[in-house]
């Protein structure tokens, strides 16, 4: 079952320009398991087949559709540690006052949004969903208004977001337990399309799940769709991400064809977040 309440076990990217245009790596060091943890992790070979991996990317907005459905808004707790997490938010204000422009990729009923809106009166805010009923959810709630925010729904991975969103024009993109529902191969796209909207040198903030979260240990075999990627019992998925995914090869190629320009030298930063079992990373780069 899909248990984000109970743990977190997270990875944060903060996007913005660097001299050389590159990412910047820090240390970061994943869970250390337990040799009963251990073990049964290296059991679980056995993947889900391909034919019903291919449905479940057929189907990935019909069950999280479904998954809304279910749960209305009453499955994840409002996320209040985003000021307090991205330090970065705060740094994006060059002056008191100044509007900020924000995205919410993968909103979901807005559980990140509204508590940011709340928080800082100076925010207009982009948000997205690929399942109707999470967009309709944040349209519904009390807090929502045409003036602070624009929602709309989208599947990251194709629908272009400069058709709701002019280029260039916002200064912060939230994932947020996003990327993790999304193929590994697929990854990239999201990237890309969030790059035509982000103005040059902000940031992308990223929250997701990290190897060996709790989340990942409770998976049942016959779960197991790949290296560190899972099914739940309702069709949603989940990736946990370890720093190397972002730089390995294959990722690193992905990016290269859709920016049009190769990641020269490439490093991400992490760092622990207070609780021990979160850890964030600051993916850092400048607009190509
Ligand atoms: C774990 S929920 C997180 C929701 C929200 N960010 C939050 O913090 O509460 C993941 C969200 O990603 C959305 N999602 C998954 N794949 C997507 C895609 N390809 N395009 C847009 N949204 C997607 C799902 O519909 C779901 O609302």
């Amino acid at each position: 079952m899909f248990q984000e309440k109970a743990t977190a076990n997270c990875l944060n990217i903060v996007k913005t320009s660097t001299e050389d245009g590159a990412f910047q790596k820090k240390g970061h060091s994943a869970r250390v398991l337990s040799p009963e943890e251990a073990e049964r992790l290296a059991k679980d070979q056995v993947l889900v087949s391909e034919f019903k991996q291919l449905k479940l990317e057929k189907e990935a907005q019909k069950n999280w559709d479904l998954f809304y459905k279910r749960n209305s808004t009453n499955f994840f707790k409002d996320r209040h540690w985003t000021t307090r997490e991205f330090q970065e938010l705060k740094a994006c204000h060059e002056f008191a006052d100044q509007k900020l422009t924000i995205l919410e990729a993968g909103c979901g009923v807005g559980n990140c949004l509204f508590p940011l809106l709340e928080e800082d009166l100076n925010i207009f805010a982009y948000a997205c969903d690929f399942s109707p009923r999470a967009v309709e959810y944040v349209k519904k709630n009390a807090l929502y208004s045409t003036e602070r925010c624009k929602v709309f729904q989208c599947d990251l991975t194709k629908d272009d977001l400069l058709d709701n969103i002019p280029a260039d024009s916002v200064d912060v993109v939230t994932l947020i337990f996003v990327l993790s529902a999304i193929h590994p191969d697929k990854m990239h796209l999201v990237l890309r399309n969030i790059y035509k909207v982000l103005k040059p040198g902000k940031c992308v903030l990223f929250r997701d799940y990290g190897l060996y979260d709790h989340a990942m240990l409770r998976f049942k075999s016959g779960s197991k769709l790949g290296e560190n990627f899972y099914v739940r019992q309702d069709g949603t998925r989940s990736y946990f991400f370890t720093e190397e995914w972002f730089l390995n090869e294959k990722f690193l190629a992905s990016m290269h064809a859709s920016l049009g320009r190769r990641i020269e030298s490439s490093y991400l930063s992490f760092s622990r977040l207070r609780d021990m079992s979160k850890w964030s990373m600051n993916m850092c780069s400048e607009k190509l």
